[in-house]
């Protein structure tokens, strides 16, 4: 094959080591090793409860707003552990963004809701905030929508257009990793379109772990996928692989809807 035509090597820019969690008595993760790859989209994949919110919030720490949780093991994100005790939380959640389940704007202007994180960050440089706006609703899809409404709420706009109103709000503060738990469950097939699309355009840029129960979603917008079951990684493969020629009978009853 021609040297460049070879796919790159991946880069490792997450690395999760021998990680356990526990919610009190519940072991929710068990012994969780893997590697998430840099500009790539990776799906957590599993039944209702098997730990893929749990681990997903591991990746910025927001499993510490949960005073049961124990953890053991390591999750280095860029090289950095982030349990140690030095770790710099905020900075990781900057770095580490999170867009959630179901989209949160702050009851304020669609302007308003992305500047917020820069906001809070001391920013008040008039030009800086609207370059940083203008770029992230770009980013996500949403600009040619929301650019001559800016200052009306992001409440009266409707659900799809919240939910990559919520990913722009993520991106202005220049995150280097996008979580994203299950961010289309509450869209319509049309806004979910448009979000995969925007998830499609972003892995230019970001690396994105995104939790679904959709497994055609996981499908169309992953690279890697990842199958989980009762707390366990079960199998972690390109999504090609896992989709159509997993290692393991469990993963293929999985992923053909023999179970889950
Ligand atoms: N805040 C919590 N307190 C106690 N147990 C929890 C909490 N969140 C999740 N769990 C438990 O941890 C396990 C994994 O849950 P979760 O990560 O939400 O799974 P998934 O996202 O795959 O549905 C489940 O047994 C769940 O009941
Ligand atoms: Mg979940």
């Amino acid at each position: 094959m021609d040297s460049e035509l070879k796919p790159a090597p991946e880069t490792s820019l997450v690395e999760i080591d021998q990680l356990d969690l526990f919610y009190g008595q519940t072991h929710a993760l068990h012994g969780i090793c893997m590697q998430i790859y840099e500009r790539k989209v990776t799906a957590f994949i599993g039944p209702s409860g098997c730990g893929k919110s749990t681990l997903l919030r591991c990746l910025n720490r927001l499993n510490d707003l949960i005073p049961s949780v124990r953890v053991q093991g390591q999750v280095r994100v860029a090289g950095e552990e982030v349990f140690a005790p030095g770790c710099d939380v905020i900075e990781l959640r900057r770095r580490v963004g999170m867009v959630f389940q179901k989209s949160n704007p702050f009851p304020m202007s669609i302007y308003e809701n992305v500047a917020y994180g820069l906001r809070i960050a001391g920013e008040n440089d008039r030009r800086v905030l609207d370059q940083a706006v203008e770029r992230s609703l770009r980013a996500a899809a949403l600009w040619d929508e929301a650019k001559d409404r800016l200052d009306s709420s992001a409440l009266r706009m409707s659900g799809g257009q919240q939910q990559r109103l919520c990913i722009a709000r993520t991106l202005a503060v220049e995150p280097r990793i996008i979580l994203m738990d299950e961010p289309c469950s509450a869209l319509d097939p049309i806004a979910t379109g448009r979000v995969e699309e925007t998830i499609a355009e972003l892995k230019k840029r970001y690396t994105i772990v995104i939790v679904t129960h959709n497994l055609q979603q996981a499908s169309r917008v992953s690279d890697y996928t990842a199958f989980f079951y009762l707390g366990r990684l079960i199998e972690y493969d390109a999504t090609v692989k896992i989709f159509t020629n997993p290692a393991l009978k469990q993963t293929e009853d999985y992923v053909t809807g023999r179970f889950g």
